[in-house]
């Protein structure tokens, strides 16, 4: 395996609206890391008006155009030390939860896990209640249903993976994680 000289952090977002905004907030203030976005986030960004986000973050954005999610490669490269995957929708929760790896951000996770590389992941269901920022900065009550809170629970059970349940823990999470990497 090719090891890079310095590897990076690997943060992949989903078509979720639910803390779309303050992930990227956080992105922004990470250095030496690549974006992945599954299709429907980018769609997802662009509802948002959020392109201009993404964009001001300065990172690289690998975007789900692949079968094979060719992107994957560079885990086997050694490319990253740690894969965040924020925010996590249901649909990518309830794949991941289940082993599927049919999409660029199933596929991190999977090849994440084979390579051994660390995964912290933002769940958008984590509660039975939550309220939600829907497009145009409107807020909407969402509430997440069993199955969806099921999933998260076994995601958790999952070696090497770190499912967080707000913005506060996965900024710690994130920054504990870069300081054992530096140190
Ligand atoms: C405006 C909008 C907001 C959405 N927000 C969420 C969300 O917060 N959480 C969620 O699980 N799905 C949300 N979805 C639905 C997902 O985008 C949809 O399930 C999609 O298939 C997810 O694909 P992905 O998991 O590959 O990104 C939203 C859809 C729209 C149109």
């Amino acid at each position: 395996m090719k090891n890079s000289p310095k590897p990076r952090l690997a943060w992949a977002i989903t078509g979720s609206g639910h803390y779309l905004r303050e992930s990227l907030e956080i992105l922004q203030s990470i250095e030496d890391a690549d974006v992945f976005l599954s299709r429907a986030a980018v769609e997802i960004i662009q509802q948002y008006g959020f392109q201009s986000k993404l964009e001001n973050t300065g990172h690289k954005v690998y975007q789900d155009k692949t079968a094979s999610s060719v992107p994957v490669e560079l885990f086997y490269e050694g490319k990253y030390h740690t894969l965040v995957i924020a925010p996590a929708t249901s649909n990518t929760i309830a794949k991941m939860a289940y082993g599927f790896s049919d999409s660029l951000v199933t596929n991190l996770y999977a090849q994440a896990g084979k390579t051994r590389v660390p995964s912290i992941i933002f769940a958008c269901d984590t509660a039975p209640e939550v309220e939600s920022e829907a497009p145009r900065d409107n807020m909407v009550m969402v509430y997440p249903r069993q199955i969806d809170l099921d999933n998260v629970a076994r995601l958790v059970q999952f070696e090497a993976t770190q499912v967080v349940e707000d913005m506060m823990t996965l900024r710690t999470s994130i920054e504990t994680r870069l300081k054992a990497i530096r140190s």
